[in-house]
């Protein structure tokens, strides 16, 4: 099974509410120096806290590595507390933003409806969104998981361009919890969310519990793009790692 050499691969870690700025300071001390002999075929992100980004893209400036963030809205100013604009982002060099993810549709009482309103906007402001979707393991238990992601995909893309985009296949029972979702079951629904696309070359990853020990098995299948990564890329060394795999 080989991979469309079409298709970009995408390795992004996403550091959630972690890191101070000396923090990400001190992580990419260990981290860039690891990525000297990564190949060129992958690009490597970091989506990390609003705070380490302005300091971020100095410190990433001419390094292979991509600044991303974790959420934008979808105006471009305007009275809503809190909230980060896309002119906000792409003004310090941010190019990627998660949009979606199942914590912010969890604790923050994000819909498909806004999800969609920020996919728009970040493309609308220049940036690359990674549109996460993802089943509970209640949905999975029920049989619901194929049907549960198209209604995501229906809703979630409604206007979206899809030759600007990346979508992570983040099973919700698999997130931080150490139980990596089978490869070959992620390419199974990877292969499902293809289907579904317009455009069969956006780039698919798979997120949850991905680590260095499963790494290369997961990048062995055919549909899997690349990974979002949670904790293991708080660390350089495991998220070197995950950034040269094999
Ligand atoms: P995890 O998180 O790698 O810690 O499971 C993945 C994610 O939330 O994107």
């Amino acid at each position: 099974m080989t991979k469309s050499p079409v298709r970009k691969i995408v390795i992004a870690g996403n550091w959630k509410m972690y890191k101070t700025q000396a923090e990400s300071l001190e992580f990419l001390r260990g981290f860039l120096p690891s990525l000297d002999e990564t190949p060129q075929d992958r690009e490597v992100v970091l989506c990390v806290p609003f705070t380490d980004l302005n300091v971020l893209s100095k410190s990433l400036h001419g390094s292979r590595v991509q600044l991303g963030a974790q959420n934008v809205h979808w105006e471009e100013f305007g009275a809503y507390t809190g909230e980060i604009s896309g002119p906000m982002l792409s003004e310090i060099g941010v190019r990627y933003v998660i949009v979606g993810h199942s914590e912010r549709r969890q604790y923050f009482g994000e819909t498909d409806y806004t999800v969609n309103l920020r996919l728009k906007a970040a493309q609308r402001f220049g940036l690359t969104p990674i549109l996460c979707v993802g089943e509970t393991k209640q949905q999975r238990d029920k049989l619901e998981t194929e049907s549960l992601i198209a209604n995501q995909l229906e809703k979630n893309l409604v206007d979206v361009d899809q030759e600007n985009l990346v979508i992570a296949y983040e099973p919700i029972w698999a997130i931080g919890t150490g139980d990596t979702c089978e490869s070959k079951e992620a390419n199974r629904i990877i292969g499902f969310i293809r289907s579904k696309l317009s455009n069969p070359d956006v780039p698919i990853q798979y997120g949850g519990s991905v680590k260095p020990n499963n790494i290369d098995e997961i990048m062995a299948q055919s549909e899997i793009d690349g990974v979002l990564v949670g904790g293991a890329s708080l660390e350089p060394e495991s998220f070197a790692r995950i950034a040269n795999y094999k």
